[in-house]
């Protein structure tokens, strides 16, 4: 029998450790590139011959024309935001239509989802989330409610138009009588709908179906984590975590595929933490090291342009992430970040008073002095810039990458040293 060469890309962190950029760079050699879960609360940053492409649904092989991606049944889909992107990429020169398929399964996030994410949090005010205000989590809540529209329903307008009546009346009535704000015109969703339906009508097939026969037919096949798993719903810093599973069994339930045909699990992690929204941060911080890092990593969201919250690498937060989700190995992304650095810390341990300490991040109880112990580690203070080969590493970021192994127990098997896509050094290619 043949092997399956599936492999799963995961964010270890929250989210923006560089997974665009990896996904682009692995693509070259792929033939799908399938996105899970999330939607466009995601943003993927593409560089390729100086140009800048930041991807919210669309998967990040697309720049590959040998590339066909996949949106799969996991992904809260926002049909406005997919016609945009659509466009957008069009006007690069890119074709998407005849190539981009889509789950029938996908629950689509419509504008009361949007109004209802904004609504909440401004009315939540310092206790908010700090969402990306993109309408994930309403959506996903009406999955679970059992009351979501889905990709499907655009095949039955008048059951849509029922069911549309139906949710509108809760949303409506929510967002006038409580959040005292406008509600959301009904012919406004559906005539949106019925103008975007025909082109999404044309890219529907049977994901996992698609998957089965593709796993047979050895086609490698790249699965693509979006968010980190430190903001998954269940394993997560919860509350203050997205709505869909951002771990491996998301990518599981998000395409149907069977564990049995994912060959390699490849965690993206950054050389240091960052962080966007709140919620709790050991790590993090406040000083010029910090305002360094920010400024020199470009630490800007690529959905909405806030500044990220930053910090020294977690090993701890990293560390529990690599048994549950089958971790393989590990890209470390932006290590050229720490070249100026004098001395570099890890966090490698919580000082903290109670047995509950392990738990500690994915409660909702973390106590305020959760302080980090770190090792310090020589900076190397040479350019690691656009590295592409082992041995133009200086000796001491190669020492700093086989500490990190040592810790996590863990091979790192690919060192990203620039947002370009050949910026990049394969210490172990194993798929
Ligand atoms: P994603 O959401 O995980 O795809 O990450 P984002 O695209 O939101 O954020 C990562 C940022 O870091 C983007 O601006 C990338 O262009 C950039 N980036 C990725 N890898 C590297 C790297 O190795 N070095 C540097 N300096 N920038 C990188
Ligand atoms: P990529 O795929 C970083 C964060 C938000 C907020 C929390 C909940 O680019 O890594 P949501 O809008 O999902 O309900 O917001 O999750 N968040 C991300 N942070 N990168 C992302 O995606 C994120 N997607 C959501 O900032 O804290
Ligand atoms: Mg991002």
């Amino acid at each position: 029998m043949k092997m399956s060469r599936n492999i799963v890309v995961l964010g270890i962190q929250w989210g923006d450790e560089g997974k665009g950029k990896v996904v682009d760079f692995l693509s070259k050699k792929a033939k799908y590139v399938v996105r899970c879960q999330g939607g466009n609360n995601a943003g993927h940053t593409l560089i390729y011959n100086d140009k800048r492409i930041v991807l919210h649904l669309i998967p990040s092989g697309i720049l590959h024309s040998n590339i066909i991606p996949i949106i799969g049944n996991g992904v809260v889909l926002s049909p406005v935001e997919l016609l945009k992107e659509i466009f957008l990429l069009e006007k690069e020169g890119i074709n998407i239509r005849n190539r981009l398929i889509l789950s029938p399964l996908c629950q689509l996030v419509l504008e009361y989802h949007v109004e209802m994410d904004i609504a909440r949090e401004e009315f939540l005010g310092n206790k908010s989330i700090g969402t990306t205000g993109r309408g994930i989590g309403p959506a996903y809540e009406d999955k679970v409610a059992r009351r979501g529209l889905r990709i499907i329903d655009l095949f039955d307008m008048d059951g849509l138009c029922l069911k549309l009546k139906d949710i509108l009346n809760i949303y409506n009535f929510q967002l006038k009588f409580f959040y005292k704000r406008k509600s959301v015109s009904y012919d406004l969703i559906l005539n949106n709908l019925i103008n975007i339906s025909e082109i999404i009508k044309d890219m529907v097939l049977d994901v996992t179906n698609l998957l089965r026969k593709v796993s047979k037919n050895n086609l490698f096949t790249i699965f693509e984590g979006a968010q980190g798993v430190l903001l998954d719903i269940d394993y997560g810093t919860y509350p203050y975590v997205t709505s869909s599973n951002t771990t491996i069994g998301g990518i599981i339930t998000g395409t149907g595929i069977s564990i049995r045909d994912i060959k390699y699990v490849l965690g993206v992690m950054k050389a240091y933490t960052t962080r966007v929204g709140f919620g709790p941060f050991p790590t993090e911080l406040f000083d010029e090291t910090g305002e360094y890092l920010c400024h020199a990593g470009n630490e800007y969201g690529s959905t909405t342009g806030r500044k990220r919250r930053v910090g020294w690498l977690d090993l701890v937060a990293v560390k529990k992430t690599i048994y549950s989700n089958s971790l393989s190995g590990i890209c470390i992304t932006k290590l050229d970040v720490l070249d100026k650095l004098k001395e570099i810390k890890i966090c490698i341990d919580y000082r903290c008073t109670s047995n509950l300490s392990s738990y500690m991040l994915q409660s909702g109880m973390l106590p305020d002095k959760l302080e980090p112990v770190y090792e310090i580690i020589p900076g190397w203070q040479k350019s690691t810039c656009g590295t592409k080969c082992l041995n133009d590493l200086p000796l001491l970021a190669l020492n700093y990458i086989r500490r990190l192994e040592d810790i996590l127990g863990i091979s790192i098997d690919f060192i990203s040293t620039g947002p370009n896509r050949e910026e990049i050094i394969i210490l172990n290619e194993r798929f």
